[in-house]
């Protein structure tokens, strides 16, 4: 039997296909979209008040998958309406404290979106020329890059996203970045960074480094609540305009765990479990029946 097309609202949209659904409910990838983002409100006013503080910087930790970086893209995502620059950077294993910074200098020249400042693409393309070559140097120290940093942020002050930086092991490197954040603060350099990644403690994800306490603020990413699990849920059924029964939203919202990623899967599969029996509105059957395959 052919599956039926969901009703889409009475407005006589057109009807919904089963390849439409990953687009709203997406386990796969970060949730980048204010309109599409659930809770974490303490988290979002953590993040804009380190901005908003000189010499402030934050470390987001938290278990993987919970939603570090979606917090971290759509709280920076907001500060280009404040003229800031916000850049996000991907760690990985082969990195080390130049080649990272080098890749924020390589996001800058790309500078998107770029803050409503006069004349900022041509003064983001000198700025990123000059650091840029600061950091091209054969032995770039703490100093070079915070010479870099300054340069940077001279066009509108920016917001460095470190994210996944759990992936670097070595503690010396560690070092290097703690002693970059107290260069930054000494100098009041108009740039924040935000260290993202797993870890337990942010000392896990930093190392220990005393003399950074005072400017490094920890923002702790938790499993969420079933509440804030429920509102993912209906957030994506609204925008797929399908419907899903009250005890359905609340099973997803308490098999997930805690964890969006179940959330948007049990969304994804449940939605397109109640195409295929050919009923409009999700029920409880069809997030049961499709539960094994997420959670283990
Ligand atoms: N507040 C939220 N509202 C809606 N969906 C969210 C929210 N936070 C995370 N998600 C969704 O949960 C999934 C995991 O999110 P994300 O990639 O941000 O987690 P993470 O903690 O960065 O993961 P990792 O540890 O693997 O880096 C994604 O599908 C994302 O869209
Ligand atoms: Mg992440």
């Amino acid at each position: 039997m052919q599956p039926n097309p969901v009703a889409r609202g009475q407005q006589g949209q057109a009807p919904l296909s089963p390849e439409e659904i990953p687009e709203v409910f997406n386990p796969a990838a970060p949730t980048t979209r204010r309109d599409s983002f659930a809770g974490r409100t303490e988290q979002l006013a953590q993040i804009v008040d380190v901005v908003a503080q000189r010499g402030q910087h934050a470390v987001v930790y938290g278990e993987r998958g919970v939603g570090k970086t979606s917090l971290a893209v759509v709280a920076t995502g907001a500060l280009v309406e404040r003229r800031i620059l916000a850049l996000r950077v991907n760690c990985d294993g082969s990195d080390d404290f130049v080649s990272i910074w080098r890749k924020v200098v390589r996001e800058a020249q790309m500078g998107r979106p770029l803050p409503p400042v006069v004349g900022i693409r041509e003064l983001l393309t000198e700025a990123t020329a000059s650091a840029g070559s600061l950091l091209a140097a054969t032995h770039v120290t703490v100093d070079v890059v915070r010479q870099a940093l300054q340069i940077l942020s001279h066009p509108a002050p920016i917001v460095v996203v470190l994210d996944e930086f759990d992936r670097l092991e070595h503690v010396r490197t560690k070092r290097l970045f703690a002693d970059t954040i107290k260069a930054l603060s000494d100098h009041i350099v108009l740039a924040t960074v935000i260290f993202v990644g797993v870890a337990e403690t942010p000392e896990m994800l930093l190392g220990e480094h005393r003399s950074i306490e005072r400017g490094l603020r920890a923002i702790h990413v938790p499993r969420m609540s079933a509440a804030e699990l429920a509102v993912i849920v209906r957030l994506g059924f609204g925008k797929l305009q399908m419907s899903i029964a009250d005890d359905a939203v609340a099973r997803i919202g308490e098999l997930s765990d805690g964890f969006p990623y179940h959330a948007h899967s049990l969304g994804l599969l449940a939605s397109r479990e109640a195409i295929r029996s050919g009923q409009g509105a999700v029920q409880v059957v069809h997030v049961d029946r499709v539960a094994p395959q997420v959670i283990h």
